[in-house]
């Protein structure tokens, strides 16, 4: 049974999250600050059109919305990491260091544990409206064999209430989304550079057909990863394709 509880809305089953959060959005019935918890999506979408699979009841599959007063389009990328750092608080509740690959992938102990896809409303030069759609996964153990992934349940044997742990993820969030707008960008990204995966390490990408390895340095205000190899680089979102 879907419940609605204050800002905090349950369904049952839906396409996806982020759809749904963004019919409500340009329905004018949008409230910032509403999450929207699946226990199943039935069409969950990942980053560059991707599938986004959960088994059932076991994940948190949410949306949450924002209504920014002020968040011009350049500045995008400081949303992306303040919700990457409230994925990084979550872990560390439960005492696991996670970390984000860039872009906003959460790794635990090498494995991918969650990821977010952020869809936006753009009027002008400004982002008005945020959704903010965080998969992580908590208690599925078994996973599809061609992905490497991980829960928060297969790091501490704990089996975890989804709806609780989604609250407890809406808070993270929300103590972080505060640090928006305060002129806090350089303090952000460097938080974020030191929950860097392989930080200082060399990795292997591709780039069109072309397979290299590269060190890399860290992320720049825009969201580009910097890296050094030969020379310095700087590769734009999406531009490169990791291979681990
Ligand atoms: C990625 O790593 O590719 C991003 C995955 C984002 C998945 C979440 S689950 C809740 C929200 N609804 C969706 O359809 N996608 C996001």
């Amino acid at each position: 049974m879907n419940k609605t509880e204050g800002s905090f809305i349950i369904l049952d089953q839906v396409d996806s999250t982020n759809n749904y959060a963004m019919g409500l959005i340009h329905s004018g019935m949008a409230k910032s600050e509403t999450a929207i918890l699946a226990i199943e999506q039935t069409n969950g979408k990942g980053r560059q059109n991707k599938e986004w699979r959960s088994g059932k009841g076991e994940n948190i599959t949410m949306s949450v919305i924002k209504e920014h007063s002020s968040l011009p389009i350049y500045r995008q990328f400081e949303l992306s990491m303040v919700v990457s750092l409230a994925c990084v608080d979550f872990f560390n509740i439960f005492n696991l260091g996670a970390q984000i690959k860039w872009p906003n992938d959460i790794f635990l102990n090498d494995k991918k544990a969650g990821g977010i896809l952020i869809e936006n409303v753009i009027l002008g030069s400004q982002v008005r409206w945020s959704v903010i759609g965080i998969g992580i996964n908590i208690n599925q153990k078994v996973f599809e064999s061609n992905i490497i992934a991980t829960s928060i349940s297969m790091a501490t044997g704990v089996e975890y209430d989804i709806v609780q742990m989604a609250r407890a993820l809406k808070q993270c969030l929300q103590k972080r989304m505060e640090l928006l707008g305060l002129n806090m960008g350089s303090e952000i990204l460097e938080e974020y550079n030191k929950s860097l995966f392989k930080i200082n390490l060399n990795c292997r990408f591709k780039r069109g057909n072309a397979i290299f390895e590269t060190t890399i340095k860290g992320v720049n205000m825009s969201g580009e990863l910097m890296t050094k190899d030969t020379m310095e680089r700087v590769f734009e979102l999406n531009e490169v394709q990791w291979l681990l």
